[in-house]
C-alpha cells in the first residue's frame, strides 16, 4: 500500500513537471519575446523555415543593435547594420538551438554586397536533391533600397557555412522582397517584387538553383504586393502577400493558382479577428508545413516590425485554415499549435 502511495505521488509529480514544461513552451505569445535554447532572443527576421530530414531550420536576417534612418531618403528608411543570416534548428518547433551566423557579413570589403552597410533581407534556403547543396537566395540592397538585387549563396550543410556567390537583377529586373519555393517535382522558383514593387515576378531557377532559367511570369501587375509567402496544397498553389508600406503594417491578401507561373487569382484578406485589417500588426514572411495529427497543415509566419528598434521586431505564427476554396488566418493570442507539430518528421 505504502509503495502504491509513493508511486502515485511520484506519478503526479511527473505529470506536474511535464505540464509545467509544456506550458512554458505553449506560453509563446504572438509578438512576445521568443528565445532560443540558450535563453537569448531569436534574431532571425524576414525568415524562411525549411524542413529537412525531420529538422526545421529557421533562417533570418540578423539585425544589428542600433537602428538609424538612411540620410536623404524621403520615406521612413530605417535600418540596422546587416549582420548576415542567422540559423536556428528545432525538431519540435518549441526548442530552437542557435546554429550560428551561417552567412557571415563581409566586414572587410566595403564594396561587398554583404558588407554591414548594405541590406541583406528575407533569406530563404532550399535543398537541391541533385547537387546535394543548400541554396540560399536573399534580397540584397544598398542603404537606400535602390539597387534592388537578389543574392545567392551555397552551402554543403543546412547549418552552413554558406558561401556568397553573387547578386543579380533577375531577368534584368528589379528584385526586392522575395521568397523561394521548391515544388514536388524538384523545380524551384524565385518569387520577387519587381518593376518598382508594382509587380511580382515568378521565375523558375536553373536545375542547380544557382541562377534563373530564363522562364518567368509577371503577376499582380499594378497591385504593389510584397512579402510573398507561398505553399502548395492538394495540387493548388497559395500565396499570401502584404501591401507596400515599408515597416508599417497593412492589409494582407491571398491568391490561388493552378500553376505556379499563374494566372493567379486574388481573393481577399484572409485574416480574421481584431486588427485583421492590419494583419495583426504583422507582415508575412513564410509558410511551413506541420502535422496536426491526421493530416498536413500549414503555419504562416509574420514579422511584427518595430521600425524604431528593428532588432526588437517580433514574430507571430498563426494557423492557416483551408476549406474548399477559402483560406482563413484566425487570430490566436498564443502560439497554440504546438501539439500538432512534432510528428511532421515522420512524414
Ligand atoms: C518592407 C519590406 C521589408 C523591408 C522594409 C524596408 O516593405 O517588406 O522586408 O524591406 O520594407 O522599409
Amino acid at each position: 500500500m505504502e509503495i502504491k502511495k509513493e508511486f502515485d505521488r511520484l506519478l503526479s509529480l511527473c505529470i506536474c513537471v511535464l505540464t509545467v514544461a509544456g506550458a512554458c513552451a505553449a506560453d509563446w505569445v504572438q509578438g512576445g519575446v521568443w528565445t532560443d535554447t540558450d535563453g537569448n532572443r531569436i534574431n532571425a527576421h524576414g525568415a524562411g523555415i525549411m524542413l529537412h530530414e525531420g529538422i526545421y531550420y529557421w533562417y533570418g536576417e540578423r539585425k544589428g543593435k542600433d537602428t538609424y534612418r538612411s540620410p536623404g531618403v524621403g520615406w521612413e528608411c530605417y535600418r540596422t547594420e546587416a549582420g548576415g543570416v542567422s540559423c536556428y534548428s528545432s525538431r519540435d518547433l518549441k526548442n530552437w538551438k542557435f546554429e550560428g551566423v551561417v552567412l557571415q557579413p563581409d566586414t572587410i570589403d566595403s564594396a561587398s554586397d554583404i558588407h554591414p552597410t548594405m541590406v541583406i533581407e528575407r533569406p530563404k534556403v532550399v535543398y537541391n536533391d541533385k547537387t546535394r547543396k543548400f541554396v540560399m537566395w536573399m534580397h540584397i540592397d544598398n542603404p537606400y533600397y535602390s539597387a534592388a538585387r537578389a543574392g545567392v549563396a551555397v552551402g554543403d550543410s543546412p547549418t552552413g557555412p554558406f558561401t556568397y556567390i553573387r547578386s543579380e537583377r533577375p531577368n534584368n529586373s528589379e528584385s526586392r522582397d522575395m521568397t523561394v519555393f521548391k515544388d514536388d517535382d524538384g523545380k524551384a522558383y524565385h518569387i520577387y517584387s519587381s518593376e518598382g514593387n508594382s509587380t511580382l515576378h515568378i521565375s523558375r531557377l536553373s536545375d542547380d538553383y544557382l541562377s534563373q532559367s530564363g522562364s518567368f511570369s509577371r503577376n499582380f501587375s499594378g497591385r504593389f504586393r510584397e512579402a510573398p509567402a507561398i505553399f502548395k496544397h492538394d495540387g493548388k498553389y497559395y500565396m499570401v502577400t502584404s501591401g507596400c508600406s515599408g515597416w508599417s503594417p497593412n492589409e494582407a491578401e491571398w491568391a490561388v493558382a493552378a500553376s505556379i507561373m499563374g494566372p493567379w487569382k486574388t481573393i481577399d484578406n484572409p485574416c480574421r479577428g481584431k486588427d485583421a485589417d492590419k494583419t495583426f500588426y504583422g507582415q508575412s514572411t513564410c509558410v511551413f508545413p506541420v502535422n496536426d495529427g491526421s493530416r498536413r497543415s500549414f503555419i504562416i509566419m509574420f514579422d511584427r516590425w518595430n521600425k524604431n528598434d528593428l532588432i526588437d521586431s517580433r514574430y507571430m505564427w498563426l494557423p492557416i485554415e483551408l476549406n474548399g476554396d477559402s483560406m482563413i488566418i484566425p487570430w490566436r493570442e498564443k502560439v497554440d499549435v504546438y501539439n500538432s507539430m512534432a510528428d511532421i518528421a515522420a512524414e
